[in-house]
């Protein structure tokens, strides 16, 4: 390699950091990115005297400082002012306008991270600063240095500061928490703080490994010539830096909510997490006539999204126990209002949980609620604790039934097969959506027919008349009559469903799937050695089914009895086809009921697997594919949009 083949590689590795960092967009894989990067590593050892301040190897995080310095920020960094609803943002507007009728806004999201302050002279990145108290902060650069999406060049050549928030997306976030319950380390309590804590490692290989993510919302100190504010940002979008999910200019009140209801309503499926919407006057001329008070910019706030983390008090622990046996804790709060929902209970998770973050009765706490997904404890006030808090035992018999508990450690688990509780959520499960679909079999029903001795299991549900159901209090002729069409609609359904209604421990859909594909019926004479030569069916799974059979085969015959499911037929060998053998994932919405793709590729030998791995084939993508497409392109996953996928299928 010579000096200009080096430039080369240089602008290109950039290129293809750029796509994948910036514009989540790969342009190749990572085997060829990492060739190209030591080759490049290679030149500028020989020739120390070449490095460029672009080289993506300046980008190491192996520097470890014994302290941070202070810097001064080139222009003050300031804060904003809050606005909570629709009137006090009225208020604002008509304060604003006072000042300057002729105005427009730019609204982009307000990013729950830590604020950071990049400098830029003569096109290098020579600075990186967190805010401090806004005049001064702390000297990062070399932790700075290693956020892909913050370019350690720019094309722009004068002096420049470039402000943003740095973030964690939320996956990632998981991960670290994950991996640090693993090693019993403290768990961050949200994103921001885990942000703001990667950021001022004095080791920056710790900041390399988080992914920080930089999203620019301003500059500070700049010649820039655009007379708008949203032109000033497309100006630094275009200089390498990511652009925000959602960006708007609105000319007035109504524009501004709309903006901020349709952020609002799809903040959950933003990567990174959001506080509000920031509204900022578009006209820098009418900025600077607008100017500060003490604390804020006049010419614009923060629109906050309803809170979905308030503070309430563990009052009490109590356990469910699901199908299989599995006890989880679920924390029973004083009842909060968050974001329009009252809370009552939090999901604990596990026992491991309640120890880890020593979450006691009487707490004090921190509760998230976050879109549909279950409220849960983040964070326990243990600074507020008064002495009356009382520590929680892990139980030892079983809530319902009382028979003694198997503890598992992480689990605790009830063995008693008849335990109430176990059958009610086992009848649930078998009328569930993948098992026979039976509508109308919800808690209640289902509490109320155990409770009245009608069904104690789910052979009894097929004696139900209508008589009987009659007597059930609310149960009128038409409701009744309901139920009984729809226990004889789940006759005659697909085997698979019969084997899946059982609730056998480890065997899910997929296994459930492949057990009807290759026995049938006979699934309840398989040998060990014939079930685990199925694809995808391991020795849990395997020693799972027959310790079932063993205990449940007279039930199993009754069932199939009863329910008459179809014999697979036995799938004729697929032709040769490019799905064949493979293991496909689906995501997004497609032209088509996801179910009858499905079936389409499973008739040409595919297996359908939920999550994306590296043993993946094709991803199959539809709008508004999430990340299982983002993995997809990650792991270099050949992507397929339904077209595609059509075109494929008509070639064989
Ligand atoms: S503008 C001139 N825009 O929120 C006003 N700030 O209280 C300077 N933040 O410290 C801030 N997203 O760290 C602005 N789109 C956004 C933002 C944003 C997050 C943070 C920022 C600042 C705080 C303001």
């Amino acid at each position: 390699m010579n000096l200009e083949q080096y430039k080369k590689a240089v602008e290109q590795l950039n290129l293809y950091a750029y796509h994948y960092y910036v514009l989540d967009d790969a342009l190749t894989t990572d085997e060829v990115y990492d060739k190209l990067y030591h080759e490049v590593l290679e030149y500028e050892e020989a020739n120390k005297e070449h490095i460029s301040a672009s080289s993506p190897t300046q980008r190491v995080g192996d520097s470890v400082s014994d302290g941070f310095t202070k810097a001064a920020h080139l222009s003050r960094m300031w804060s904003l002012e809050d606005v909570f609803n629709s009137e006090d943002l009225e208020k604002w507007l008509t304060k604003t306008y006072k000042l300057d009728k002729n105005i427009s806004f730019y609204c982009e999201p307000k990013y729950d991270g830590a604020s950071l302050n990049l400098i830029y002279e003569d096109g290098i990145l020579t600075h990186g600063i967190t805010r401090g108290d806004g005049e001064i902060g702390e000297l990062i650069t070399q932790n700075v240095k290693t956020i892909r999406s913050i370019p350690l060049t720019i094309e722009h050549k004068e002096k420049i500061e470039i402000r943003g928030e740095v973030v964690i997306y939320k996956e990632e976030f998981e991960k670290i928490n994950q991996e640090r319950a693993k090693n019993k380390e403290a768990l961050f309590a949200n994103p921001r703080n885990a942000a703001a804590g990667s950021l001022r490692q004095l080791d920056s290989s710790i900041t390399a490994s988080r992914n920080l993510v930089f999203l620019p919302y301003g500059v500070g100190e700049n010649l820039l010539e655009q007379k708008l504010l949203s032109q000033k940002m497309d100006y630094i979008y275009s200089q390498g830096f990511k652009k925000p999910p959602l960006r708007a200019t609105c000319s007035g009140f109504e524009e501004i909510e709309a903006v901020y209801e349709e952020m609002n309503k799809n903040r959950d499926s933003y990567e990174m997490m959001l506080d509000g919407m920031v509204i900022k006057v578009d006209e820098i001329a009418s900025q600077i006539d607008m100017g500060y008070t003490v604390k804020n910019p006049r010419f614009s706030v923060a629109y906050k999204f309803p809170a979905v983390e308030k503070i309430t008090r563990v009052k009490e622990i109590i356990l469910q126990v699901g199908r299989t046996g599995a006890v989880t804790p679920v924390a029973i709060v004083e009842p909060t209002n968050i974001d329009g929902v009252v809370v009552e209970r939090a999901t604990l998770h596990n026992f491991d949980e309640i120890d880890r973050k020593d979450i006691r009765i009487n707490d004090k706490v921190i509760i998230l609620r976050s879109g549909d997904v279950i409220p849960k404890i983040i964070k326990v006030l243990t600074h507020e604790r008064d002495g009356s808090e009382v520590e929680y035992k892990r139980p030892t018999e079983c809530p319902v039934c009382k028979s003694e508990l198997l503890d598992e450690g992480v689990l605790l688990k009830c063995q008693n097969l008849r335990c109430e509780a176990r059958v009610i959520n086992s009848i649930i499960y078998f009328a569930s959506k993948p098992c026979l679909n039976i509508d109308g079999l919800g808690v209640k029903i289902v509490e109320a027919l155990f409770n009245s001795g009608l069904v104690k299991s789910v052979v009894d549900l097929f004696d139900l008349t209508l008589e009987k159901l009659l007597t059930l209090e609310g149960f009128k002729d038409k409701k009744a009559q309901n139920l009984l069409d729809s226990l004889e609609s789940a006759k005659g359904s697909e085997y698979w469903r019969f084997i899946n209604s059982l609730g056998i421990e480890h065997i899910g859909e997929v296994a459930s799937k492949t057990l009807s594909t290759n026995f049938g019926s006979g699934f309840i004479d398989a040998t060990k050695e014939q079930i685990v030569a199925c694809d995808g069916v391991g020795e849990e799974m395997a020693e799972s089914l027959l310790e079932f059979v063993r205990v449940n085969r007279d039930t199993i015959l009754r069932l199939q009895e009863i329910l008459q499911p179809l014999e697979p037929l036995k799938r004729e060998e697929a032709k040769e086809n490019p799905f064949k053998g493979k293991s496909v994932v689906l995501t997004g919405s497609m032209s088509e009921p996801r179910d009858k793709i499905k079936e389409t590729l499973e008739s040409l030998g595919a297996k359908i697997v939920s999550s994306v791995s590296k043993k993946t084939d094709f991803v199959i993508y539809g709008e508004d594919a999430g990340s299982k497409y983002d993995k997809a392109m990650d792991l270099g996953v050949e992507c397929l949009n339904e077209e595609e996928m059509r075109g494929k299928i008509e070639q064989a």
